[in-house]
């Protein structure tokens, strides 16, 4: 099998040519032969000026190329697609796919014996694992890093679950347009990803505990000395793992899932990352469904203090060690034969770090867990027959169940458009439900966590049970029910809720149920219709084979 330079060749209908092409052509940017004989490995590139989380990549790409070039490899940087949460409308699932896709093929299509993937805002790290697994080349993960924390006024400020509580305060008359400004001043101190346990550091933190990335990697702040080290190690174990072929197939076993949402499960992760997973298992031949996570839900207790559950943020677990502290922690309850991309079983990597110790607090053991198991919840009923999740630990305790009349929103515009008015007369037992932000609707955006009405937030009003088709950012709180599937647009029972049904939230028996009976709802369904889908391009691909939220949302074709 072709190596090197000559994978992959363009197809003229005579290899030597091909080859002899590609050498003039690379001969043109300063490659010799010495060079063209090396492995080589493929760096992907999702910088951006758009995306602020990737602020400093370019240099992180400096230091995979000199770990690449250190090991004897060839580094070869390409650009792919790259998607930053807050700069991408309507949101960066609807483009999930398409990265994955962008990168499978541009992985597929150019010389490369490995892959080196650096991604870190919240879509582009599952995108690159899943084009990765699909690609089956030698691949490792590098992700931006977290941002550094910063300070208002005394209060020290992280992205984003700071970002929407300082809101919600705003919302609710406590601070004022100019102290809103000094906020929104501070929130994102330097470059890097959210630093909160929102989908970033969940997926950087699942990514190792899978182990796609070097030990150590999820955590290291971006604009550290440490993130670049990594990346150098990174460089170099590329350029090994071409020799002992080692692929994601390898890699990515039901073992090594179960580890990773072991882990999700002690962080109480971003329930997007519930999403990711099944389309990453899915995409490795893997089986995984909804009531897998469930299953490891109510066996591990939350050992992680970060927020939007806790009150710490990510650089304080990476000062704790990270996630080899946290596995060290998790230990009795993984399974140690796992081998990632180091090439060694994680019981062997384990022998070697030492477990939490007790001058920090934010990663606790098994004996002294900051809260009991169920960090995140899989929910069934009448509204959502094939399953929805809550993130328990980030909910009011007193509203876990829950009986309440509905409030509908028929789309995220709707919601901006209505909430705040008063002649509606939401009350904090209404239920507010939100439908047609579904996979198909509207490529299910992040908008479950539907603000609470200006006027009860004005009276102290925190939480209100909140029931969608969406989805929310990791780094928002609340208790709100999510990925309801299937989804409104392809006649799911949330298409049929109308005001004032009453709706029966019960997490501890994992229940979300729509209080209507069978015949009323029978002619509702008679009556229902199906919003128009987009009529071009990618928007329309996507809706027409977009797979729901309890399959992963993958395409069904990939
Ligand atoms: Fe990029 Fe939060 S916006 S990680």
């Amino acid at each position: 099998m072709a190596t090197g330079i000559n994978r992959n060749l363009a197809s003229y209908g005579d290899t030597e040519f091909s080859q002899y092409m590609r050498r003039a052509f690379l001969a043109s940017a300063g490659y010799d032969r010495e060079d063209c004989a090396r492995p080589v490995v493929g760096i992907v590139n999702t910088s951006s000026d758009y995306n602020t989380c990737h602020r400093e990549m370019p240099q992180m790409v400096e230091a995979v190329k000199r770990g690449v070039l250190e090991a004897g490899g060839l580094p070869m940087v390409f650009p792919t697609i790259s998607l930053h949460e807050i700069n991408t409308y309507p949101t960066t699932m609807l483009y999930r796919n398409l990265a994955a896709m962008d990168t499978e093929e541009m992985i597929r299509a150019q010389p490369m014996d490995a892959v080196v993937l650096l991604g870190g805002c919240d879509k582009t790290v599952p995108a690159q694992v899943m084009a990765a697994i699909s690609a089956n080349i030698p691949a490792i993960c590098e992700v931006a890093g977290p941002m550094i924390t910063g300070y208002w006024r005394g209060q020290r400020l992280g992205a984003c679950t700071d970002c929407r509580r300082y809101w919600a305060r705003y919302r609710a008359g406590e601070l004022n347009k100019r102290e809103i400004q000094e906020v929104e001043e501070s929130l994102c101190f330097t470059g890097g990803t959210c630093m909160v346990m929102g989908t970033a550091s969940t997926m950087a933190c699942v990514v190792e505990a899978l182990g796609l990335m070097l030990p150590g990697g999820a955590t290291a702040p971006h604009a550290s000395g440490q993130r670049l080290k990594h990346c150098v190690a990174t460089g170099r174990r590329a350029v090994e793992m071409i020799r002992e072929e080692l692929r994601p197939s390898d890699i990515v076993t039901p073992e090594a899932i179960t580890n990773a949402i072991t882990v999700l499960m002690a962080l109480s992760g971003s329930t997007n990352a519930i999403v990711h997973l099944l389309a990453i298992a899915r995409r490795a031949g893997i089986s995984l469904t909804l009531d897998d996570f469930d299953t490891v839900a109510r066996r591990v207790p939350v050992l992680v203090d970060c927020k939007p559950a806790g009150a710490g943020y990510t650089e304080d677990l990476h000062h704790a060690g990270g996630v080899p502290v946290l596995l060290k922690a998790l230990e009795s309850l993984l399974n140690l034969d796992t081998v990632g991309v180091s090439g060694l079983p994680l019981g062997n990597l384990l022998a070697d770090v030492e477990s939490p110790g007790d001058w920090q607090t934010t990663i606790r053991t098994l004996d002294a867990p900051l809260s009991g198991p169920g960090a995140l919840a899989v929910l069934r009923g009448s509204l959502a027959p094939d399953g929805a999740v809550i993130k328990a630990a980030a909910a009011s305790s007193a509203l876990c169940r829950h009986c309440g009349p509905a409030v509908v929103f028929d789309s995220p515009e709707d919601v901006a458009l209505r909430i705040d008015d008063p002649t509606l007369g939401i009350t904090p037992d209404h239920v507010l439900v939100l439908r047609n932000a579904g996979p198909v609707a509207a490529g299910m955006p992040e908008a479950g966590a539907l603000p609470i009405p200006k006027y009860l937030a004005a009276r102290g009003v925190r939480d209100m049970v909140r029931v969608s088709d969406c989805r929310m950012s990791g780094t928002a709180y609340g208790t709100v029910v999510l990925h309801c599937s299937p989804e409104a647009a392809v006649g799911g029972p949330l298409g049929l809720v109308r005001d004032g049904d009453m709706i029966a939230l019960d997490v501890e028996q994992r229940r979300i149920d729509l209080l209507v009976d069978a015949a009323e709802l029978a002619r509702r369904r008679a009556a229902f219709t199906p919003p128009a889908l987009p009529q071009r391009g990618w928007r329309r691909l996507y809706a027409q084979h977009v797979q729901q939220a309890h399959l992963g949302c993958d395409m069904d074709f990939l």
